[in-house]
């Protein structure tokens, strides 16, 4: 027996999932039913491209497992988890724009198959249509949360803009960057969630920790993946980032450790963009000979510690394990 099938061999996402299938199937339930629009069908065709490709699915988990862990016996958090899995949406929808990505979820994205029109207002169609779903909730205080990463989000990628191209971003720089963009969404959900299940103060602001901790891991490791990973397995195009010339973590490291001609390199193509055949290809190999792809997975390390460190006042419940596991695997992860 390999035990393959055996619930302990799953991955945490899977087991996730698992625990979580029913509400799952009612999240994916309001999904369809809420990107449907009576006047645009542009609206269901761009957003069905993007939703039946599928995604990982992380964020809704998220709020579903914090309101379960709490013991929440109610509906609102299945409103919840599909407000934010919309939020999610709108917001690739938009920075494939942004980024110029001609790949999302294993397929052209859609400003590549429609155009960036389309992208653009999909999008927008997407977040009211998120903040009407959270609305029925009939909690301020949820609206509170997510309509503030709404904004904290918006401005992680307006920062991230005037962050690239800049030799002298930073470190500190980069965690703003990634804790707006990504990781203000991991925590809106976990809290969210804790908050629609009624959880004390205690329990929202380590389900906030949680969420925020594993966020900025994800997103390390994402920008990793960028300069490593493969295409067909992460489903976008790799290179995007130094394409993009993004001050990302491995980059902002080996910056710092540059040779002169190593710096003359990282001027032409990041600051000045001018970019040549077997320059990703440079660049790589410059990440490894600082070692500056290890450096920045063992910095997702840490703050996947962080994450499991602030589960430990919630309710020892199977699905804290899960969601403890699921700290490794964002880590560990290659899509
Ligand atoms: C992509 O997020 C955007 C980032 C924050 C890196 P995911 O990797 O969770 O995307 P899907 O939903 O699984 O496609
Ligand atoms: C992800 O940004 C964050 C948002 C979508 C807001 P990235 O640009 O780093 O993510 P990918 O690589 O396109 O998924
Ligand atoms: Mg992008
Ligand atoms: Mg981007």
């Amino acid at each position: 027996m390999d035990g393959a099938g055996e619930t302990q061999a799953k991955a945490p996402q899977d087991r996730l999932a698992d625990w979580l299938a029913e509400d799952m199937v009612a999240v994916n339930t309001l999904i369809r039913e809420r990107m449907a629009s009576e006047h645009a069908p542009r609206i269901p065709e761009v957003t069905a491209h993007l939703v039946e490709a599928g995604g990982k699915r992380l964020r809704p988990m998220l709020t579903l497992a914090a309101a379960r862990l709490l013991g929440y016996a109610g509906t609102d958090h299945q409103k919840l988890a599909a407000t934010v899995e919309f939020i999610h949406t709108a917001t690739l929808l938009h920075d494939d724009v942004v980024d110029e990505s001609q790949r999302r979820r294993g397929r052209p994205t859609a400003n590549l198959l429609w155009d960036n029109k389309s992208s653009v207002l999909v999008g927008d169609y997407l977040f009211a249509r998120s903040f009407q779903l959270m609305v029925e909730t009939g909690s301020l205080r949820v609206l509170d949360i997510l309509a503030n990463a709404s904004a904290t989000i918006a401005e992680g990628e307006v920062l991230q803009l005037t962050a690239a191209q800049d030799l002298a971003t930073d470190e500190g720089i980069y965690l703003k960057v990634v804790r707006g963009k990504t990781a203000a969404l991991f925590s809106a959900a976990t809290e969210s969630g804790g908050v629609i299940a009624g959880g004390n103060e205690a329990q929202v602001r380590a389900l906030f920790d949680y969420g925020d901790a594993l966020g900025i891991a994800f997103q390390i490791v994402d920008d990793i993946l960028d300069y490593g990973g493969q295409d067909a397995v992460i489903g976008k195009n790799t290179g995007d980032d130094f394409r993009e010339r993004k001050l990302t973590l491995p980059v902002i490291k080996a910056v710092a450790k540059a040779t002169a001609e190593e710096r003359a390199f990282w001027v032409r193509t990041i600051e000045k963009g001018d970019q040549r055949d077997g320059d990703l290809a440079e660049a790589m190999a410059i990440l490894a000979r600082h070692g500056a792809i290890a450096e920045a997975r063992a910095e997702a390390l840490a703050w996947a510690d962080r994450a499991r460190q602030a589960l430990a006042m919630l309710p020892d419940q199977a699905l804290r394990g899960m969601l403890s596991d699921l700290a490794d695997y964002v880590v560990a992860r290659v899509a």
